[in-house]
C-alpha cells in the first residue's frame, strides 16, 4: 500500500494519549499541533511531528497531501446509533409537534412498534440498501466507525436479519461497524401479559447470537413503561454470562436508576442520561462506565438536555453519538451532535472532539485502534474545511469535511465517496 504522508496542517488534533477514558478536567487536555504532519505506512500512523520532519519518509509512490490552512482530526466515532432498520416515521411527526409524548406514542402501538412492523416486512436486501445509504451520510461527515444496535425484531427472526445486515455491511463498507443485539427495544402487544415469556426468550437468542460472532454487545432500554431495573439487571447478567459487553439506554425519559446499575454491572457505557440524578452521576464518575449522551435526541424530542457540566465537574468520561434512528434521532449527522454538544450541553471544543473520538472509542471497545491520531493507530482521519477546531463547533449546521481516510485510504474526496466497494473486514 502506498504510504501516505500530510503536512504543514494549520491545526493537528492529534487527541494522543493515555489509551483509556479521559475523563473530568482531562477531556479538554487535548493536543494540537500548529504546522503539524503525520506519515501513514500500511494502514497506520509511523510518525507524527511538527514542521519538516516528514520530509525524510517522503518514497516514490508517497502521496503527500499539505494541508496549508486546514484542520485535521481523527476519524469520528459514533457510538451509539440504530443504523438498521425498515421505513421512517415522518407520520407520526405532525403529532409529535401537536405535542403528544414519546412514550403516549409507543404505548399506542407506534413508535419503536412502527418500526418493528416495517423491519419485520422489509427484505434483508431492502434493509441493507437503506443502512448503507446511511451510512454514506455518515462518512460524508466523517465519521468512520460506528456502532449499530438491532431492536426493531423482538423476534428471532428479524433480530438476526438486522444483526446479519450489520455483519454484511461491515466487510463491505469502509466504514467499521460494531454491533450490539438490543432484543430489549421494547415489549411487543402480544406480550403485553407474559412480559417474563419475552425476556426470557430474547435471553434465549443470545448464545445463538454469540456463537455466530453477530454482536459485540448487549443493551437494553431501561425505561420507565418498557423495561424495569430489575429486568435490566437480570438480562444484562445473562448476557453477561454469555461473553457479551454490556451497554444501556439509561434514565432517558425517567431516573430509574439505570446508569447506577450500568455501574454496578461494569457496563462499557450508559447511554442518554437525560434524567439521571446526582446520585448517579456521581457513581458514573466514580467508574470507567462511559457516559454516553445523545443531545440530538433532546433536540428532536423537546426534552431536556443531560447536565454535561456536571458530569465533567464531578469526573465523568462523556461520549457524544448521534443516537440514529427513526423516532427519537432521525439524524445521521454528528457534527451537528458535536454543535449541540457545545451550544446546548456547553462543552468547550475539545471537551467535544475527545468525546468523539478518543472516549466514543473507549465505548465501542476499541480505544487501543482508533480514536487519536499516534503511532501504531489505524490511520483513520478526516481534513476538514475549517481554519481550526473552534471553527466546526461555531459554524453550525453545514458539513465542514473536505476529505476522509479510512485505514490511510482515501475514502471521500472533496465532499464526495470515492471508495472502492469490496473487503474492508
Ligand atoms: O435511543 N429509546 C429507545 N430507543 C431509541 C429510539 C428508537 C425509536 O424511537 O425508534 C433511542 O432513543
Ligand atoms: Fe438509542
Amino acid at each position: 500500500m502506498n504510504d501516505v504522508i500530510v503536512c504543514h496542517i494549520k491545526q493537528l488534533v492529534t487527541v494522543s494519549g493515555k489509551n483509556q477514558l479521559r475523563c473530568g478536567h482531562d477531556m479538554r487536555e487535548v493536543e494540537v499541533l500548529d504546522d503539524g504532519y503525520f506519515v501513514v505506512k500500511n494502514g497506520k500512523f509511523i510518525a507524527v511531528g511538527t514542521g519538516e520532519g516528514y520530509q525524510s519518509f517522503i518514497g516514490c509512490e508517497t502521496e503527500l497531501i499539505d494541508a496549508s490552512g486546514l484542520l485535521v482530526t481523527p476519524g469520528l466515532i459514533d457510538s451509539h446509533t440504530h443504523l438498521v432498520h425498515g421505513g421512517s416515521r415522518e407520520h407520526e411527526f405532525q403529532m409529535k409537534i401537536d405535542g403528544v409524548p414519546y412514550m403516549e406514542i409507543l404505548n399506542q402501538g407506534g413508535g419503536i412498534l412502527n418500526t418493528v412492523k416495517s423491519t419485520r416486512k422489509a427484505s434483508k436486501e431492502a434493509l441493507l440498501n437503506k443502512a448503507k445509504k446511511s451510512l454514506d451520510t455518515m462518512l460524508l461527515h466523517g465519521v468512520t466507525s460506528v456502532e449499530a444496535k438491532s431492536g426493531y425484531g423482538l423476534d428471532l427472526e428479524t433480530e438476526l436479519k438486522q444483526l446479519e445486515v450489520t455483519k454484511e455491511l461491515n466487510a463491505a463498507h469502509p466504514v467499521d461497524l460494531y454491533s450490539t443485539f438490543l432484543g430489549a427495544h421494547a415489549l411487543p402487544g402480544d406480550y403485553k401479559d407474559r412480559r417474563e415469556e419475552f425476556i426470557e426468550m430474547i435471553c434465549d437468542m443470545i448464545p445463538l447470537i454469540k456463537e455466530r460472532d453477530l454482536a459485540q454487545f448487549c443493551d437494553i432500554f431501561c425505561e420507565e413503561g418498557v423495561f424495569t431495573i430489575e429486568e435490566s439487571r437480570y438480562l444484562l447478567n445473562k448476557a453477561k454470562e454469555a461473553g457479551l459487553k454490556l451497554k444501556i439506554h439509561a434514565d432517558e425519559m425517567a431516573p430509574l436508576g439505570g446508569a447506577s446499575l450500568a455501574c454496578e454491572l461494569g457496563c462499557i457505557s450508559a447511554d442518554h442520561l437525560m434524567a439521571s440524578t446526582d446520585l448517579d452521576y456521581e457513581n458514573l464518575a466514580k467508574s470507567k462506565v462511559v457516559a454516553n449522551v445523545l443531545p440530538a435526541t433532546s433536540f428532536n424530542l423537546n426534552k431536556a438536555y443531560a447536565n454535561a457540566r456536571k458530569m465533567i465537574e464531578l469526573g465523568c468520561g462523556l461520549a457524544l453519538s448521534t443516537d440514529y434512528n427513526p423516532g427519537s434521532s432521525p439524524t445521521e449527522n454528528l457534527q451537528l451532535v458535536m454543535q449541540l454538544g457545545s451550544i446546548k450541553l456547553r462543552m468547550v471544543p475539545k471537551e467535544v472532539i475527545t468525546s468523539v473520538t478518543i472516549n466514543a472509542a473507549c465505548s465501542i471497545d476499541q480505544v487501543e485502534h482508533k480514536g487519536s491520531i499516534e503511532v501504531g493507530k489505524e490511520a483513520d482521519f478526516v481534513i476538514f474545511n475549517a481554519p481550526n477546531l473552534d471553527y466546526i463547533h461555531y459554524h453550525f449546521g453545514i458539513n465542514h469535511v473536505k476529505d476522509v481516510y479510512k485505514k490511510g485510504r482515501k475514502v471521500v474526496h472533496n465532499q464526495q465517496l470515492c471508495y472502492e466497494v469490496g473487503v474492508w473486514n
